[in-house]
């Protein structure tokens, strides 16, 4: 069996780059590998979400997202990271296998500090961030990790830290995780072109209305060609119109040359409305449900722990903790 796994932080609301980049490719693989955890890295966003009521909001928008773009629940689990005290014992376990300057490398502290400037500002969630990652990872002897690119460096300092516990103890006692990364998908382009992300404040979130949809795609950042001019096919607009299904034979015209690029986003608002209608539906309807969504997670909990247990104690009798 492949044990496929993978989080979903709850810091704000979903947007397309969460969607494309990382929540449908993930899915897609738990369905082909029933078993799956995909879950909710509430201390991990506890870094950057500090209010109660907005916590628990987000948390449950992860879930509902999850379940409304497909994730069965009925074959797969999810749960919220805080109710799996066996990953905080294995983060304690691997502090002293994980050397300092491994956490200096890694990108998400060293991009805060290129912007702050002040180490001393810096929190231990936030250092010990991709400690605590992996033990999400290994405590469920995961075999692959969907990710988006920019968790890529997460999952090799994840096995890093494993191969220095195994080294320790001589014997496969955790074992080592591989990424997936969607060839095909890559990066997904916000309303300016770049990466879409919430810190860019580009974002095309999956839960706007129709009409806050095509409102943000008319400012979807495009060259001056003129309409008869043919169209390159590496620009934002053009990725978009892919992953939003427009019809084939419009995408064709548009590259050859002869649309505008107001008629383009138009199509692409379309066609991107039509493509998440049905998610959004279903989301509306779990989001209202949280009894539901409780009776999920609780479950879902129940079950995690249930693998998770037996791996640390493994973990444990190899260190000679037990
Ligand atoms: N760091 C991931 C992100 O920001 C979220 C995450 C936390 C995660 N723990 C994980 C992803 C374990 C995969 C596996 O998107």
């Amino acid at each position: 069996m492949t044990r496929i796994l993978s989080g979903v932080k709850p810091t704000g609301s979903p947007h397309l780059g969460n969607l494309f980049g990382m929540i449908l490719p993930a899915i897609e693989l738990t369905n082909a590998n029933p078993g799956a955890l995909l879950f909710i890295p509430d201390i991990h966003a506890l870094n950057s979400v500090k209010d109660a009521t907005k916590m628990r909001e987000l948390s449950y928008e992860v879930a509902a997202t999850l379940i409304a773009c497909g994730f069965d629940v009925s074959k797969n689990i999810t749960y919220r990271q805080s109710d799996i005290p066996e990953i905080f014992e294995l983060s304690a376990i691997l502090m002293p296998f994980t050397p300092k300057g491994l956490m200096n490398r890694a990108h998400a502290y060293k991009d805060r500090l290129a912007k702050d400037g002040n180490d001393d500002n810096v929190d231990m969630g936030l250092y010990t961030y991709p400690v605590l990652m992996a033990a999400d990872i290994l405590a469920f002897d995961t075999d692959i990790v969907p990710v988006g690119l920019d968790q890529k460096q997460h999952i090799e300092i994840a096995r890093d830290i494993a191969e220095r516990v195994n080294a320790a103890t001589g014997k496969p006692t955790l074992k080592l995780p591989k990424e997936s990364i969607k060839k095909d998908v890559g990066t997904i382009p916000g309303l300016d072109g770049r990466k879409m992300s919430k810190s860019y404040g580009n974002t095309i979130e999956i839960y706007s209305t129709p009409e806050e949809t095509a409102k943000k795609l008319a400012k979807l950042a495009t060259d001056s060609l003129t309409p008869a001019d043919p169209k390159p096919d590496d620009s934002a607009i053009y990725n978009l119109m892919r992953l939003a299904n427009v019809d084939k034979q419009f995408q064709m015209h548009y590259l050859s040359g002869g649309i505008g690029y107001g008629d383009a986003k138009k199509e692409l608002a379309n066609a991107l409305n039509t493509y998440l209608s049905p998610m959004r539906e279903k989301y509306n309807e779990l989001i209202n449900n949280k009894a539901y969504l409780d009776k999920v997670l609780s479950e879902g909990a129940t079950k995690a722990r249930a693998i998770a247990t037996p791996i640390l104690d493994r973990v444990k009798k190899d260190l000679g903790l037990l």
